[in-house]
C-alpha cells in the first residue's frame, strides 16, 4: 500500500469511491450528500487550506481523506478537520484506514500544524489519536447535532486541546446539515 497526496487528476475516481462507499455503508442520500461535497471541495483544488490524501493499491485509489483549516482569529494555533473519509468497502478492516490518517497527520505535521479535529465516531478515530473535547475547550464553527462526536488530536504531542475564541470553516463545511 502506498500513500500520496491527492492530484487534481484523480477527482472522478475520489467522487466514485465515496459514492460507493457511503452508498454501501450508509444509503444513497448520504453517498450522494458525501460525494457532493467532495466534488464542492475539488472545483478549487490544489489550494492552502484543502488537503486530500489517498491510499494507493498499484494503480487504483483505495482510500482517501480530507483535512480542511479551521480558523481561530483569537489564537495563532494551525487547526484542521478531517471530513470526509473513505476507504473501499472491499478493503475495510485491514488497517488502511488508520494507515491513511497518520500518513496525513505526518504530512500535516511536517507543514506546521499543531492540532486536528474531527467529527464522528469515537470508538474508530481514537486508534489514531483522537480524544472527545468539549466545545469550550475548543469551539465548533457550527452548532454540533451530536458534541460527544468532537474529537481532537494534538499533532505536536505539546499543544494543549483548548483553543481560546470561536471559529470558522471552509465554506464548502459551513453548512447547518453537515454538523
Ligand atoms: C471508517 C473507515 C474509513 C475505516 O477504514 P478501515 O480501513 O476499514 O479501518 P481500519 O482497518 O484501519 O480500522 C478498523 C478498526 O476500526 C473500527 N471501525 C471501522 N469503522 C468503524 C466505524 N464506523 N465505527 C466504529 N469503529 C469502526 C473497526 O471495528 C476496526 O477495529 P479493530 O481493529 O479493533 O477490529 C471505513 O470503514 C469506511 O470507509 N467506512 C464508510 C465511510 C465512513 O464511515 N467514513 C467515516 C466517516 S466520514
Amino acid at each position: 500500500m502506498n500513500f500520496t497526496q491527492l492530484k487534481l487528476e484523480n477527482a472522478d475516481e475520489v467522487i466514485q469511491l465515496f459514492y460507493s462507499t457511503f452508498r454501501a455503508s450508509e444509503n444513497e442520500e448520504e453517498a450522494i450528500a458525501v460525494s457532493g461535497l467532495v466534488t464542492n471541495y475539488l472545483q478549487n483544488y490544489p489550494r492552502k487550506d484543502l488537503k486530500g490524501f489517498v491510499a494507493l493499491d498499484g494503480i487504483q485509489i483505495v482510500g482517501c481523506v480530507f483535512f480542511s483549516q479551521l480558523n481561530y482569529i483569537e489564537s495563532d494555533v494551525s487547526v484542521f478537520i478531517l471530513s470526509p473519509m473513505a476507504v473501499k468497502t472491499d478493503f475495510h478492516g485491514k488497517g488502511i484506514g488508520q494507515a491513511l490518517i497518520n500518513y496525513a497527520h505526518q504530512e500535516l505535521r511536517r507543514e506546521g500544524v499543531n492540532i486536528t479535529m474531527t467529527y464522528g465516531d469515537i470508538n474508530f478515530y481514537s486508534k489514531t489519536g483522537y480524544c472527545p473535547v468539549s466545545e469550550d475547550a475548543i469551539a465548533a464553527p457550527l452548532m454540533l447535532s451530536y458534541p460527544d462526536g468532537w474529537l481532537a488530536h494534538s499533532l505536536d504531542g505539546t499543544s494543549d486541546l483548548k483553543i481560546e475564541g470561536p471559529s470558522s470553516c471552509i465554506t464548502e463545511l459551513n453548512d447547518q446539515s453537515l454538523w
